[in-house]
């Protein structure tokens, strides 16, 4: 029965790659259409596997597994189910399925634990709709910031009109932090996006924290004019402002040791080929796994925009969006995690996580753990994103293992 779920996970992840907001790439932002029709799919793999649904006020699907007794303890599990733009199919989504492989299982034994199981599809962690991550989780962990209700998409439409089209209740946010003294902890699996466990020969790998990050929003404004008739040397242009702001950051990041910083979307306007720029708006993402280096970063980096707007004789906005500090694991939860990994893998592997995750968010409220699986050339956030069946099928019979020790440990 395990290996039949084991690709019926993979299956699933392919079927989801198919609901997209943009065709011939996958793109599911939050809110959107393609969201929808998701949470529609989930909910009825959800139903099947013997789970009660529900759509939050965000719109995190959640299914509900009652446990032996009503009032039971609620053992969380999930990841998001938004994706980048041109994504691959298995950041997010395999963390959705095989959780819900994990109560399907159960349910085909008859087997009820002595806790509950909610198995959460977050309606956002990408943050690419919005540029603030981990709304979804956010919202269950009471630290959603209201303000960033009032935040506008490209197309101009607001976060709370998009909740609100997609049958959320913006008013209802902060309500909605999920009770902490019911829930018993909280476990992601997620693809390892980068290359320690293929090193390593290893399936599977324990994590030992999640990386701090910052996003910034900055916008160069100068004077748009003709680009014909307009002379060098009296221009501002915006875009040759953010130009050079972009290579004295990558200049500064190569050199700072573990640094990585990301100028990953821009945009420029008016935006035709015969006019000067006269802003440029670019997003900034800032990581590394220490938070001092991360703000001191981020302080040099605020400087080296100043620096570029000045000798470019125009005026920069520096706008953070989002601050979040590096968050540990919880030895407890993920020492359960290693004693399963450690019956299906010679060697049991602690890799810290360079990328931001739910499980660092709801680590506000509940103990989270996380378990990685190894991907293919450590390649992620790009269409080539892969798993293996063989190492998925560890991945499911550690969670199967992890349920079945925390059942006989909470008897
Ligand atoms: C999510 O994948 C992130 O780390 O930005
Ligand atoms: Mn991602
Ligand atoms: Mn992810």
């Amino acid at each position: 029965m395990s290996a039949n779920l084991a690709r019926l996970i993979v299956r699933r992840c392919d079927d989801l790659a198919r609901i997209t907001d943009e065709p011939g790439r996958l793109t599911r932002t939050f809110a959107s259409p393609a969201m929808r029709r998701a949470n529609k799919l989930v909910g009825t793999w959800m139903r099947e596997a013997g789970m009660k649904t529900r759509t939050d006020v965000i719109g995190n699907l959640i299914g509900h597994y009652a446990g032996q007794r009503p009032g039971a303890k609620i053992l969380l599990l999930g990841s998001h189910l938004d994706t980048v733009r041109q994504a691959g199919k298995f950041d997010g989504p395999l963390g959705v399925v095989l959780a819900i492989a994990c109560v399907e299982q159960l349910h085909r034994g008859k087997i009820r634990l002595p806790f509950a199981i909610e198995v959460i599809g977050f309606a956002d962690e990408e943050g690419v709709r919005y540029q603030t991550a981990c709304l979804g989780s956010r919202v269950l962990a009471g630290s959603f910031v209201e303000k960033d209700l009032d935040r506008k998409d490209a197309d101009g439409i607001s976060m709370q009109a998009a909740m609100r089209r997609f049958g959320g209740n913006p008013a209802r946010v902060k309500q909605s932090r999920l009770n902490p003294g019911r829930l018993l902890g909280y476990v992601e699996v997620h693809i390892e996006q980068g290359p320690v466990l293929e090193q390593k020969d290893l399936a599977v790998g324990v994590v030992t924290a999640t990386a701090g990050q910052s996003r910034f929003i900055i916008s160069f404004t100068g004077r748009a004019g003709h680009a014909g008739t307009v002379p060098m040397d009296l221009r501002q242009d915006a875009l040759c402002a953010a130009a050079q702001f972009i290579v004295a950051m990558e200049n500064f990041a190569r050199k700072t040791n573990g640094l990585v910083a990301t100028v990953g979307q821009i945009r420029v306007e008016p935006g035709a080929s015969n006019v000067i720029p006269g802003t440029a708006t670019l997003t900034l993402d800032v990581r590394h796994r220490k938070d001092s280096v991360r703000l001191a970063s981020c302080a040099a980096l605020q400087k080296l925009a100043w620096r570029a707007a000045e000798v470019h004789k125009m005026k920069v906005v520096w706008q953070a969006v989002q601050q979040t500090a590096s968050v540990p694991c919880s030895p407890q939860l993920s020492g359960r995690l290693k004693r399963a990994v450690k019956k299906h893998q010679r060697e049991v592997a602690a890799l810290p996580s360079g990328a931001g995750h739910d499980a660092a968010v709801i680590a506000q409220i509940t103990p989270a753990a996380m378990l990685f699986v190894r991907c293919k050339g450590g390649v992620s956030h790009h269409p080539d994103e892969s798993v293996s069946g063989p190492d998925v099928r560890v991945a499911f019979e550690v969670m199967n293992d992890f349920l079945r020790r925390l059942a006989e440990d909470y008897a």
